[in-house]
């Protein structure tokens, strides 16, 4: 491995254990998404009260807004085991049949990235969702015989950051579905104060407000900027972040006042550039700024959309008035949400 590779690593390891130290346990502890605590802790009360296991949950949006947190989550409002795994990790059916042969009553089986189920394992698992059956075929040519297992009961919650791309017949299976939004930054606030004390940093009013402000609308990146802060207030500073500690940090880091980054950056420079004003498709936009498709549509341009920098159109992506605005650059007529332009001029 390259040296940049190593740090990368090390980086992303550190996150993860970080995401598993930060984690909220409780639904108490969880912040924000309001709309869909309430309807947890009411499908959990009801299940809890009639004795049944909860219907399948599917969660659906971008990357570290919470998805697996809530899902574990669940499962200890629920007071049950859950089990974790992925889609890609569900090689075979083999593999998914010890899985859910293993399950207690009312169980959670958790999926990440369910959308990567391979066609196999996915139509086996149609039965257990909906039938407590797992079939399964023994022996080989004419002896063979279909046999029927039957399963505990349990609840599936699968995850996606891309519930387009679950086929339908996967997607009916799933009872309640909950979609998660990116955070307000007074949520982001509460997050930062929290995970602050959870890593005893101190932080004041004022350096957690432009902490979450620049995250991206999104918990984990709070988290990780924090983190960052926290390293640079210890050698630079006395240890404590206030404001200007942490405007210190985030600019180490290339990130700017409304939390842009660099691939952001690089991602808007692709249409404000030679293509400005001209409609660029995803996979150019991926070439050009040398990452994978999925990361420009799962991590970028959610965020860009959400803050009005970014349009979607049949014929591709365009940078809005408001994202040439914020570069210092002109803004082409063609540019959505240029006042000056005629009415109608971009939809030609
Ligand atoms: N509502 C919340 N309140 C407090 N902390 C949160 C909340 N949501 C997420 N976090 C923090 O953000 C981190 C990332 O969340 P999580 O791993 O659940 O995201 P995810 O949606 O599963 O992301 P991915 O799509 O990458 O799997 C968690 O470890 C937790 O510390
Ligand atoms: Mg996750």
């Amino acid at each position: 491995m390259s040296d940049e590779r190593v740090v990368a690593a090390s980086v992303l390891e550190e996150e993860q254990a970080s995401d598993v130290a930060l984690r909220p346990r409780r639904l108490a502890e969880f912040v924000g998404q309001r709309a869909v605590h309430e309807q947890v802790r009411i499908l959990v009360e009801a299940a809890t009260q009639r004795g049944e296991p909860l219907d399948h949950i599917l969660l659906h949006g971008p990357p570290g807004l919470g998805k697996t947190t809530l899902a574990q989550i669940i499962a200890n409002e629920m007071g049950v085991n859950a089990r974790l795994t992925s889609g890609p990790a569900l090689e075979h059916q083999g593999v998914l049949a010890s899985i859910l042969t293993s399950l207690d009553d009312r169980d959670v089986f958790f999926i990440d990235e369910v959308h990567r189920l391979n066609r196999a394992v996915e139509e086996a698992l149609y039965p257990a969702m909906e039938d407590l059956a797992f079939d399964f075929v023994a022996g080989k040519g004419a002896g063979a015989q279909t046999l029927r297992l039957s399963l505990n009961r349990f609840t599936v919650i699968g995850a996606t950051t891309r519930a387009g791309a679950l086929g339908g017949p996967l997607r009916d299976r799933f009872g309640v579905t909950f979609r998660l939004d990116f955070y307000e930054v007074d949520e982001l606030v509460a997050i930062v104060n929290r995970s602050a004390s959870l890593l005893n940093v101190a932080v004041d009013a004022g350096g957690a407000q432009l902490l979450a402000r620049r995250a991206r609308g999104t918990p984990r990146i709070a988290n990780r900027l924090l983190r960052r802060a926290r390293d640079y207030a210890q050698v630079r500073a006395s240890g404590h972040i206030n404001a200007e500690v942490a405007a210190a940090a985030l600019e180490v880091l290339g990130i700017d006042d409304i939390g842009l980054d660099e691939l952001d950056r690089r991602v808007l420079g692709v249409l404000t550039g030679s293509l400005r004003g001209h409609p660029v498709g995803v996979q150019t936009i991926a070439v050009s700024v040398q990452e994978d498709p999925e990361t420009i549509e799962d991590i970028v341009e959610p965020f860009l959309i959400r803050i009005g920098f970014l349009a979607r159109t049949p014929r591709g992506r365009l940078a809005t008035a408001a994202a040439y605005r914020h570069l210092g650059l002109s803004v082409p007529a063609t540019a959505p949400g240029n006042v000056d332009a005629q009415p109608g001029l971009f939809e030609r």
